[in-house]
């Protein structure tokens, strides 16, 4: 939950002109220079819940954001992705009118964050990354006073906590003192805080950082319900390569606080690379590229002992005509489709992994982190 009551220095920034750019497709361009044009020109149909332009935000001298472009459409789930300090806290901040910009234009469901913050805040939800929850107080008691600080009467209240109950599965915890609730529980009731005067648009920072695997399952459960049964605009922050990959309608990856890419999480990937077929035969793989190399989607194959490696354009679309084709040369053993994933994205873009070891805690040995979908085939 987000307590609009500390706002620093007044938004001072002159109100750019009403209307915003039409939407279009954008070129991002990485840092580092190895990659350009990286933003997919998947920008959304519907209208805009959040848009951004050359949003700036500096900390005595550092710019946390830096000339940042968004266009998150009504209903979209929209995941930021960045490391440690990439600026994701900063610009949810900015954007749900807890930090002024230093720079730049930010309109969030309708209303310009600098020169209409309070119509902003009543239409967002917040959840950020460190909860401040009382803890001698009751999950039932921070949600009531909740929605008396937004205004609803006791009757509303109640409604909203019915509605509540059936979106956030809190359960009996209720009731309880919040100091006696496990992390995951805490997150949810942080959420449905955040929800209690129905927002149109909820900014998640880091919603399952530190929780188990379990715990985030669930938490990614209550995300995609409230956009598929409210139609719910969510802007989510997140580290985790598989949260973005899993969660997200569109994402975008922040680093030094500049958006570097933007785009579907396939778009993205498929953008940096052709997909690799890895199989492993049950005899010499000799004759293997003759069998495969002329297959539509097919780039490159390369045979060695008993393994072939097949570079595809689309190595799902592929795959089961390469399973086919390698079957006619010896039995296929074992089948492996590697795919590039956001990480790979992020490193080709700004040559650093996104987690220093390339993964996010939760994330270690999924299939989403390694790229490799196997498929056992054969015997
Ligand atoms: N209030 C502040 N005063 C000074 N510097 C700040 C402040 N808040 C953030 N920063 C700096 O701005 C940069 C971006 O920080 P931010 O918290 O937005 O990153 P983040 O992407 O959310 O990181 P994390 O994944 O660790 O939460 C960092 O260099 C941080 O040290
Ligand atoms: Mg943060």
């Amino acid at each position: 939950m987000a307590s609009f009551g500390a706002d620093d220095a007044g938004m001072n920034i002159t109100a750019a002109p009403t209307g915003l750019p039409a939407a279009g497709a954008e070129m991002t361009f990485g840092r580092h220079g190895r990659r350009t044009g990286m933003t997919q020109p998947s920008t959304p149909t519907r209208p805009a819940a959040i848009s951004a332009q050359g949003l700036v935000r500096e900390f005595n001298g550092l710019t946390a954001v830096d000339h940042l472009d968004l266009d998150v459409g009504r209903g979209e789930i929209y995941g930021f992705l960045g490391p440690n300090g990439a600026g994701k806290s900063t610009t949810v901040r900015v954007l749900c009118t807890l930090l002024s910009p230093t720079a730049g234009r930010a309109v969030v469901a309708g209303y310009d964050v600098a020169t209409q913050p309070g119509k902003v805040r009543l239409r967002i939800g917040v959840a950020l990354q460190e909860a401040a929850l009382d803890p001698k107080q009751t999950g039932i008691e921070l949600l009531r006073l909740q929605g008396r600080l937004y205004g609803l009467s006791r009757s509303e209240i109640d409604g909203r906590l019915a509605d509540l109950g059936q979106l956030i599965d809190i359960g009996d915890a209720l009731g309880r003192p919040i100091k006696t609730y496990s992390g995951g529980m805490k997150r949810r009731l942080d959420l449905a805080a955040a929800l209690v005067h129905n927002p149109e648009v909820l900014f998640l920072d880091e919603p399952t950082s530190g929780l188990d695997p379990v715990s985030r399952a669930r938490m990614w459960e209550e995300v995609r319900r409230l956009n598929r049964e409210l139609d719910m605009t969510i802007f989510l922050t997140t580290q985790y390569l598989e949260e973005a990959d899993e969660l997200a309608d569109r994402v975008g990856i922040i680093n030094d606080g500049r958006l570097v890419a933007q785009g579907t999480p396939d778009g993205l990937k498929r953008s940096i690379g052709n997909d690799l077929i890895v199989a492993r035969l049950d005899a010499s793989a000799a004759r293997a590229r003759e069998a495969v190399e002329s297959l539509p989607g097919v780039l490159s194959v390369e045979a060695k002992g008993d393994e072939v490696v097949v570079t595809a354009i689309d190595g799902a679309e592929a795959i089961g005509a390469v399973a086919v084709a390698l079957n006619t040369v010896a039995a296929v053993r074992h089948l492996t489709l590697r795919t590039p994933t956001l990480d790979d994205v992020f490193l080709e873009l700004t040559g650093n992994h996104i987690q220093p070891n390339g993964r996010g805690p939760g994330e270690a040995g999924t299939d989403e982190t390694t790229g490799r979908e196997t498929v056992e085939v054969g015997r």
